[in-house]
């Protein structure tokens, strides 16, 4: 176990859910389920190991292309785990914060997902889960949402103040799993001098051990934020 209290903030794209199921001769939707109990293992990890805010990518604006059934496959088990947070991880002194657009959510989903922000909105530790979330998206809600207050001159901080993840700094570490090197629509305001760390390994094999070799590469990056 590694110490990481280098990294205020970690985030993850978790990548691989159904290349994992197909290795197995198994339905996509059943990697999602295995993706879902990996994404509780190393969310509580990554707080065992003193790292205070955590941004997962649980399902991207693109994610709708997806079949029918997987994307109902992937919201049941969203909707599971929305109350299975308060029961567990509420209880871990984490805030839950939910990230994306919630507008083709029902009354209900949204309903519950607030409740479970109202529970847990006294807790230290952050975790931003993005569902339906687009970083464009993201950045294009803030812009408007300067014009509608009347900005004529908008200026980063302003921008940074009212991306979804304001409460906590920009992420230390962006670990991607499934060995593809891109951002996909993640994070990009944010992720402007965030460490990258790309492994192969398929998003359900991701363990502790492998939390622990992205943050001690991370440890021996230079960051030099454009100077010298
Ligand atoms: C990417 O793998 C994964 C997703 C699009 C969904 C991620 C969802 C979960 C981990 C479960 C639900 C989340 C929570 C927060 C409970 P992929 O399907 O693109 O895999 P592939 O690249 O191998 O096809």
């Amino acid at each position: 176990m590694t110490d990481g209290t280098s990294i205020k903030h970690i985030a993850f794209i978790m990548d691989g859910n159904g290349r994992w199921a197909k290795k197995r001769h198994m339905p996509r939707e059943f990697g999602h389920k295995a993706g879902s109990e990996t994404f509780e293992n190393i969310v509580n990890y990554c707080y065992d190991i003193g790292i205070g805010a955590i941004t997962v990518y649980a399902f991207s604006t693109e994610n709708w292309k997806r079949p029918q059934k997987e994307i109902e496959a992937i919201f049941s088990l969203f909707s599971f785990y929305i109350d299975h947070y308060v029961e567990k991880i509420g209880k871990r002194n984490v805030r839950i914060i939910f990230i994306g657009d919630r507008s083709p959510f029902s009354a209900e989903l949204v309903r519950r997902m607030e409740n479970v922000e109202e529970k847990t909105s006294k807790n230290e530790r952050i975790l931003y889960v993005g569902i339906n979330y687009g970083a464009r998206a993201e950045i294009c809600a803030a812009v408007n949402g300067l014009i509608a207050e009347g900005k004529t001159n908008v200026t980063e901080e302003d921008i940074s103040a009212r991306v979804y993840t304001h409460l906590s700094p920009d992420p230390d570490l962006i670990v991607r799993t499934g060995g593809e090197y891109r951002l996909s629509n993640f994070l990009l305001w944010q992720s402007a001098y965030s460490e990258l760390y790309i492994t192969d390994t398929l998003w359900p094999d991701m363990t502790g051990d492998d939390v622990d070799k992205a943050v001690e590469e991370f440890k021996r990056r230079n960051r030099r934020y454009g100077g010298l």
